[in-house]
């Protein structure tokens, strides 16, 4: 039925559905169940431990003998001048006093860069059919050596410059990665929240700029997005938000609550948690911070500094602080087993499209 295979047979999938790795709320479990339904499931590793990640492509392995994708976010080491902590911590400091949380920790943690060599010896041992990157590619000798054990490589651009960039990297397919978006922004350097391409300006220039397939991901949720997706010369879609409400998804009690009462204007983009803009949960908390701009911690250490307002008891009550990622087409989303999503979304899309050339 797809009238676009570029992305089918580059993945070895039936249906250029791609379950978008969320790193937190992709569990095993969902990735397993999507690849089973012709889909290409994901796993969002970023934040994963060795043994974690280990365990976790285990439980996919375990789940499905399909195709499945593994995602990494690729960033430096955070490297934030004393002075920005220093202004960063007075800024969250009355938040802290709200919440009796005493004083933000006057130091950050030491990390290095997110995707570094013993990740690529721990996905080279691995052997994932497919590797995604979020927030650029890493050099030519690493994309040489995941190509070479014969990993499909795929990264996100959010500009038709960044997509330029990735087609030049050597890897095999670029998510374009529209403003509707949930999570956080694929740009390739931190970017100001307020800037952004939408899904429907985004992929057709994408399309005309790079020879690779392109996917569609940023507010699409249903058939009626899937096709607009192919209309507008992609190969296949990417969808996050849509798939928190599955059975599957690790998705949490308040964020299902939210999802199921979401309106279009629920969401905002700001960097105010981790130091690079995602799209989120409007709060009190986003609002202010955005509303008076100052200079962050580098993603993602600014979540050593964050974390208590949002994940602590007192602070869950509060709902002032909340962090919950998800897109703008949130109010489209279903509660379904992860399978039956899938054959909505094929049987609704073949819908459209027949309806469309009728
Ligand atoms: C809860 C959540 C977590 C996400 N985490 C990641 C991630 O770890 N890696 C990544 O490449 N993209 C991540 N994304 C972005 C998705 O890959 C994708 O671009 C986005 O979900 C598409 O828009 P949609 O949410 O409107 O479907 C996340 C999105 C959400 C909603």
């Amino acid at each position: 039925m797809w009238p676009n295979r570029r992305l089918c047979d580059l993945l070895k999938i039936e249906h250029p559905i791609i379950q978008a790795p969320m790193a937190g709320s992709a569990t095993p479990q969902l990735a397993a169940a999507v690849s089973n339904a012709g889909g290409l499931g994901s796993l969002g590793c970023a934040e994963m431990m060795q043994d974690e990640l280990h365990n976790a492509v285990l439980h996919v392995r375990a789940g499905t003998n399909r195709p499945f994708n593994l995602n990494f976010f690729v960033h430096p080491a955070p490297k934030t001048s004393p002075a920005v902590l220093a202004r960063a911590v007075d800024r969250l400091l009355p938040y802290y006093q709200e919440l009796s949380l005493g004083a933000p920790r006057g130091d950050l943690p030491q990390m290095g860069p997110g995707f570094d060599d013993a990740k690529l010896e721990l996905v080279l041992a691995i052997r994932p059919p497919v590797v995604s990157f979020h927030f650029g590619v890493p050099g030519t000798a690493v994309i040489a050596k995941l190509k070479e054990s014969g990993i499909v490589l795929m990264s996100t651009a959010t500009t038709v410059a960044e997509a330029r960039k990735l087609a030049a990297s050597g890897i095999d397919a670029v998510i374009a990665q529209g403003w509707e978006a949930g999570g956080h922004r694929g740009s390739h350097v931190p970017t100001d929240p307020g800037d952004g391409v939408g899904t429907i300006a985004l992929v057709p220039q994408v399309v005309d700029a790079v020879g690779l397939p392109v996917v569609a991901a940023g507010g699409i949720a249903d058939g009626r997005g899937i096709a607009a997706a192919l209309a507008l010369g992609a190969s296949g879609v990417q969808i996050g938000t849509g798939f928190l409400s599955c059975h599957e998804a690790g998705t949490d009690a308040a964020r299902r609550a939210l999802i199921r009462s979401a309106t279009d204007m629920d969401t905002m983009v700001t960097d105010a948690f981790s130091g690079r803009a995602a799209r989120v949960k409007r709060t009190r908390y986003t609002l202010e911070m955005e509303r008076k701009r100052t200079p962050l911690p580098d993603f993602p250490s600014m979540y050593a500094l964050t974390s208590p307002l949002w994940g602590t008891e007192s602070a869950t009550q509060s709902k002032d602080f909340a962090f919950h990622l998800y897109g703008q087409a949130a109010p489209l989303n279903r509660e379904l087993s992860a399978a039956e999503l899938m054959r909505n979304l094929i049987s609704e899309t073949n819908e459209v499209l027949g309806l469309l050339s009728s």
